[in-house]
């Protein structure tokens, strides 16, 4: 019997306790051990749940009962989640998680307690929701050099920019839909902004590299400025914009960025809508592979972290290993960097714009304006003509 404690009875840690319970019999097969759930732990009474009288309010129950084997963070947010987290792997219990912030701020250190102490700290759910990506980076595609990442990260983010994209219609109206509907929080800002992928890329970077790539050295940003103007011109490319969170390795070093981008109708990112997610890795045996499902929500978040349960009972006593180590790497200057770019302009800037960028054909879906896409060029030069272009509308980077 493995007993196992909660730390969270929110939507997520709910949802661990009933996918346990109503899989239970395949989970204790594949986990070749009994599963039970002796402790939930919430600052809430739960009267009439059936789980009311496992649910507790003090901590220190479950990090000082020596029969807690595996303990499921469903917390959310730095603390205490890492303190309790910390306590909990020193004492040999392993931590299954879903908590993205605490992983991509203290991974490193949280394996290697894992490491120190012969148990584990999983994470399968802090990145993409129900779709296993951490675990294909850590067995599966354990024989591949991975040079490139891009995902989906979002699927608050997803759902604003596919409706977007197939009604016509403008962020903020479809936001506040959103927002009606349950799929997008009141404050929505770590979504829209982009710093729910930012968390999810610097993860998925880290395990790309085998070292910490700092999520505060990501290049990120959010969708707050798409307009239904800048999908009619994407529609006349046959391209959609898409907010990718991308990890590459260039010639130049490891580039990470979060960025709304225009992409082509024959990239496998682009048939991803609404709020599912996906991550596309390029390994250089095995080229592409793309792993696509539910990034959020209360059952595929928790299938997740049960899956990491049933892989801590499945190790007691000896650790998975997890090359994520405490040394940092350094990201290239993102003003370094290069892509093409796609640019609206104001009709009267047409001369200046062709001097500075030199392009040939132009898009036109509007009256006054046009569009171009700029040859591949640094963040700097671009940065710098369109800083001597004032009739400059918008720009979008371009994924190819
Ligand atoms: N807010 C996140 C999303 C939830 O919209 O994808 C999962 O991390």
């Amino acid at each position: 019997m493995v007993q196992v404690a909660v730390l969270g009875y929110g939507t997520v840690g709910s949802g661990v306790v009933e996918v346990l319970e109503k899989n239970k019999e395949k989970i204790n097969l594949r986990a070749n051990e009994e599963l039970e759930v002796k402790y939930i732990l919430d600052l809430r009474d739960f009267p009439g749940d059936p789980y009311e009288a496992k649910v507790v309010h003090d901590a220190e129950l479950i990090l000082n009962d020596p029969e807690v084997k595996v303990i499921c963070e469903t917390m959310g947010g730095i603390e205490p989640a890492y303190t309790f987290s910390k306590r909990a792997l020193c004492s040999g219990k392993s931590v299954c998680t879903s908590n993205k912030e605490l992983v991509a701020a203290h991974g490193p250190e949280l394996l290697r307690l894992a490491k120190e102490n012969q148990c584990n700290y999983l994470f399968e759910a802090s990145v993409g929701g129900g779709i296993p990506i951490i675990r294909p980076m850590n067995y599966s595609l354990t024989a591949e050099e991975i040079d490139s990442i891009i995902g989906i990260l979002n699927g608050t983010t997803n759902y604003i920019l596919t409706k977007m994209d197939k009604e016509g219609a403008d962020f903020e109206d479809v936001l506040k839909e959103a927002q009606e509907k349950g799929y997008a929080e009141k404050n929505p800002e770590a979504d829209v902004e982009g710093y729910d992928a930012c968390r999810k890329i610097a993860i998925l970077s880290s395990l790309m590299t085998g070292k910490f790539v700092n999520y505060q050295d990501i290049y990120t940003e959010g969708i707050t400025k798409i307009t239904a103007q800048d999908f009619r011109y994407a529609k006349a490319m046959n391209k959609s914009i898409k907010l990718l969170a991308m990890s590459k390795e260039t010639p130049d070093g490891y580039m990470a960025m979060v960025s709304p981008c225009l992409i082509d109708c024959d990239h496998p990112l682009y048939s991803v809508h609404g709020v599912f997610n996906a991550v596309f890795v390029h390994g250089n045996m095995l080229g592409d592979s793309m792993y696509y499902g539910r990034g959020a929500g209360k059952l595929p978040t928790a299938s997740a972290v049960v899956s990491d349960v049933v892989d801590c009972a499945r190790h007691l006593g000896k650790t998975v290993t997890c090359i994520w180590e405490e040394e940092g790497v350094r990201l290239i200057d993102f003003e370094q960097s290069k892509r093409r770019f796609f640019v609206r302009v104001k009709k009267e800037g047409m001369d200046k714009a062709k001097t500075l960028f030199g392009f040939s054909d132009i898009i036109e879906v509007m009256e006054d304006e046009f569009g171009f896409l700029t040859q591949v060029m640094t963040e700097a030069e671009f940065k710098e003509k369109a800083g001597k272009l004032p009739e400059m509308i918008d720009r979008i980077r371009v994924e190819e």
